[in-house]
């Protein structure tokens, strides 16, 4: 890890801040770290000079924006000192950005969520909220990050995700000289699923992008993608790990993000953690089967279900012992295809335990600690995502987990890149495979089991989020030796 001689001056620029404002009894609370881009970048605050720029995303984020004028002081969950700057956007503009564009439409473009027959029908509301939304929010982002500039030329930018795919080229074109980079976490989709976006607007992504010095990905299935979406859809020169672009040339590298392991060394003995636990304990099933996500269609839950219920099925002396437990956090629910996600999960669940009373428990709340009482306690964790960019449930569970649990994970998980020797594989998408190996990981004997859980904790030890953070600084310095 850089120590203080290499501290170095960021931006960091992501939709989310490390810290959410909310009023309680007339006080200002912080409420620090949801989500796992945040939680994952706490080591980047801890070591290095960073400013942090997010959306102001409740009133009383708004409150402490406008009172601060600028950034402002902030400490991470252990302490460690930044500056955090947030922007604040017209709620219409920020609904059409969030609700319409970012998650509806560029996250089903990329986890090839649309079934293209029915979806998606892209109107002049689209349209408005590409123009009136998007890269209005995207205009703020940039306004920000040139004023952040300006106070600090020599500061690196570290854009994040795919909120902010227009962002770059609006700071490029304003300070060619300074040195940027784009993490995405989500997959890339081959270009043919881009057409079933307008040529302007699959244009601007990637133009957005290369407007960048580097652009990182988790794994090199979706490096490769977007390399080909360069050549493809843009005409662009692909050397190697290089596109050439509009007389620059930008990097494109591939490191799958890691988790803090002495954060969820500390979190197992957490006695909100505790308390969870005991619960938990209580009421088990002899074998637990758990999967923790968000209520997000690319997580898969409907069809994780329904292949818990071919496996009752198909293996009655099962039926007792095994038990499954969901724990879903709710997630982007003023959208109506996540809204009625939630429902179909809720129906998925009913018409199991029809059959097999009590099979599943379903709990949709945000209750972390919950969620790591699950990941101590299960026997086989289901990670069947339809894509994702890499899954930080399929390391984090295992690094706590206490039973020597199998992990059943999606070919299509970027995880599955770094896991699948050590994991059982499948296909998202075939049930029947899925109840198989649900029923191979309950059946693998106890050394067999201690084997793979042994080796996925050493890899998750050896490749944390600091090994991460190190690669993406390299990443950086070599695009500034570049120049
Ligand atoms: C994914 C994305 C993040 C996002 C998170 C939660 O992990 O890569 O950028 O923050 O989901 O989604 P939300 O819409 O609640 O920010």
């Amino acid at each position: 890890m850089s120590d203080r001689a290499t501290r170095r001056k960021l931006l960091v620029v992501a939709n989310r801040a490390p810290v959410v404002y909310e009023r309680r009894d007339g006080e200002r609370t912080a409420k620090r770290g949801g989500g796992g881009l945040v939680t994952s970048l706490g080591g980047l605050l801890a070591h290095h000079d960073v400013t942090w720029i997010a959306s102001a995303i409740t009133d009383e984020d708004r409150a402490a924006a406008e009172e601060a004028g600028g950034a402002f002081a902030e400490t991470t969950r252990d302490g460690s000192p930044y500056r955090q700057r947030l922007v604040v956007h017209d709620p219409e503009v920020y609904d059409r950005f969030y609700n319409v564009v970012a998650n509806p439409t560029l996250w089903f473009v990329q986890h090839y969520l649309w079934g293209l027959g029915s979806a998606p029908d892209l109107g002049p509301e689209f349209h408005a909220a590409w123009r009136d939304g998007y890269v209005r929010v995207n205009e703020a982002f940039a306004e920000a990050t040139l004023a952040e500039l300006d106070r600090d030329p020599e500061a690196a930018v570290f854009f994040h995700d795919y909120h902010l795919y227009v962002a770059p080229r609006l700071v490029r074109e304003r300070r060619p000289e300074v040195v940027t980079s784009h993490f995405v976490h989500i997959p890339w989709a081959e270009p043919d699923y881009w057409h079933a976006l307008p040529e302007a607007q699959r244009r601007a992504v990637h133009e957005g992008l290369l407007a960048n010095d580097v652009v990182g990905f988790h794994t090199d299935r979706w490096r490769c993608a977007f390399l080909d979406c360069c050549a493809t859809l843009l005409g662009a020169q692909v050397d190697g790990n290089e596109v050439e672009w509009q007389g620059r040339r930008v990097a494109v590298t591939a490191h799958p993000i890691g988790i803090d392991a002495d954060d969820f060394d500390r979190l197992r003995d957490d006695d909100a953690v505790l308390e969870r636990e005991r619960a938990l304990v209580e009421r088990r099933p002899e074998r637990l089967v758990l999967r923790v996500d968000r209520t997000d269609p690319s997580k898969n839950v409907v069809r994780g279900f329904r292949a818990f219920g071919l496996l009752l099925e198909q293996h009655p002396e099962l039926v007792g012992r095994v038990g499954m437990l969901a724990l879903l956090a709710p997630s982007r629910q003023d959208i109506p295809a996540y809204a009625d996600y939630v429902r179909a999960v809720e129906e998925a669940v009913v018409d199991v335990n029809r059959r097999f009373p009590g099979a599943i428990e379903l709990d949709v709340a945000d209750d972390f600690p919950r969620s790591v009482a699950g990941y101590k306690q299960f026997d086989v964790l289901l990670v069947n995502p339809v894509f994702d960019g890499l899954n930080l449930v399929s390391k984090e569970a295992p690094l706590v987990n206490e039973r020597d649990g199998v992990l059943v994970l999606s070919e299509n998980a970027g995880s599955h890149e770094e896991l699948r020797e050590w994991a059982l594989t499948v296909n998202p998408f075939d049930l029947q495979g899925q109840a198989d190996a649900l029923a191979e990981a309950l059946a693998l004997p106890a050394d067999e089991r201690a084997r793979r859980a042994e080796a996925i904790r050493a890899h998750v030890r050896a490749h944390d989020i600091r090994a991460w953070i190190d690669a993406q600084l390299a990443d950086l310095d070599a695009a500034a030796a570049r120049r």
